[in-house]
């Protein structure tokens, strides 16, 4: 199957190495994958990969015309602008699509989903939530047979690594945040996630694979964790629990509801000892019960190991409908 890789930052540039170091082994399971060629800002760049052998190609849009590329790879970024061009001119032209771009999914998804049906090209998007732990297709497959009544998680290891920090250093809010800054776990300008919108997409996506509703992200009321204070956490250790940042989707008898915001956690509650950057999301069905996915949110690698499982489906042959329901009988979602 032969792909092109848009972007060839942390994501785009561990994706093609990973093809390349585990070529034979995904041969073995059934996908022949190969990067024919790839896009990004500066050629000057040098990258984590091997490009001796993958044609350059200075304008990304280019990929979606060509006729030797089957599946296009999205890891730009960003919710509109290049990345959402490349991806409805690739799904115009008959490629299959991946990306890990959660921005884009919350808020343009059911666009690219229904464009995906229409021309019966799979739309894959995996990585997007929770980097290289499976959840999406948990949701969609292993958990195919259930009514879900709530996914909770904690969906941002930057924030996590923040109150973690708040929790066990003893850190001011500030502090904390310029450590993770430090240490790479948080970007230049860490709005989206400290203030919950990178949550908030996240839980779009998830809910939308649990009960079958539109994301519709303006829609999840949304606090971050700026406001939470050193008095927050020594009050919620005095209670014997901790403070996390969470996405929750439910629903019940009122309907489906979903929220962004700091959140008590007890001892004992599944989500409590999740610490430092890792995520976790616990998902109740009606028949499977409760079940607890956790492992690194973000990173190069983690998040490469999703795109590729998604490009392993792809090349097997393996489709499903992008939210595991037909795009056209997503309810709406106005929360
Ligand atoms: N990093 C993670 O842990 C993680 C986890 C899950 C999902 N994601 C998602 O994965 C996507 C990529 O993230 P990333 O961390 O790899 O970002 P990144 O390191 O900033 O890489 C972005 C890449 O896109 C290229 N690019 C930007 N604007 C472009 C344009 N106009 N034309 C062509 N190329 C352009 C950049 O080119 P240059 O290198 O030449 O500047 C760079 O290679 C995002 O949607 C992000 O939300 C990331």
């Amino acid at each position: 199957m032969r792909i092109a890789v848009a972007g060839l930052g942390n994501v785009g540039a561990a994706v093609v190495r990973l093809l390349q170091m585990n070529k034979n082994l995904l041969i073995a399971r059934g996908a022949d994958l190969t990067v024919c060629a790839v896009s990004a800002r500066d050629k000057a760049i040098a990258r984590s990969c091997d490009l001796s052998s993958v044609e350059w190609v200075d304008d990304p849009h280019a990929l979606a015309a060509r006729a030797d590329i089957e599946v296009v790879v999205e890891v730009i970024g960003g919710a509109e602008g290049v990345a959402l061009e490349l991806v409805t001119a690739a799904l115009n032209n008959g490629k299959h699509v991946v990306t890990a771009n959660k921005a884009m999914i919350a808020t343009h998804g059911i666009a690219l989903a229904l464009l995906a049906e229409t021309s019966r090209l799979q739309l894959s998007f995996e990585a997007a939530v929770c980097g290289g732990v499976p959840t999406l297709k948990i949701l969609r497959e292993g958990l195919a047979a259930n009514r879900i009544s709530s996914v909770r998680g904690i969906l941002n290891g930057t924030c996590n690594y923040v109150l973690t920090r708040m929790a066990t250093e003893g850190l001011a809010f500030n502090a904390a945040l310029a450590e993770a800054q430090r240490l790479g776990y948080a970007e230049a300008d860490p709005a989206a996630d400290i203030d919950g919108h990178d949550t908030a997409n996240k839980l779009a996506i998830l809910a939308a694979l649990a009960f079958g509703v539109a994301p519709n992200v303006a829609s999840i009321p949304t606090k971050g964790i700026r406001s939470v204070t050193q008095a927050d956490i020594r009050e919620a250790a005095s209670r014997g629990g901790t403070i996390r940042l969470l996405g929750i989707g439910k629903r019940d008898q009122l309907g489906i509801t979903q929220k962004v915001e700091p959140v008590f956690i007890p001892n004992g509650d599944p989500l409590f000892g999740i610490n430092g950057v890792t995520n976790a999301i616990q998902i109740s069905g009606d028949f499977a019960g409760d079940i607890l996915v956790q492992g690194p949110g973000a990173g190069g690698d983690v998040t490469a190991s999703a795109i590729v499982a998604d490009l392993v489906d792809i090349a097997r042959g393996h489709r499903g409908f992008a939210f595991g329901v037909l795009g056209a009988n997503l309810q709406k979602s106005s929360n």
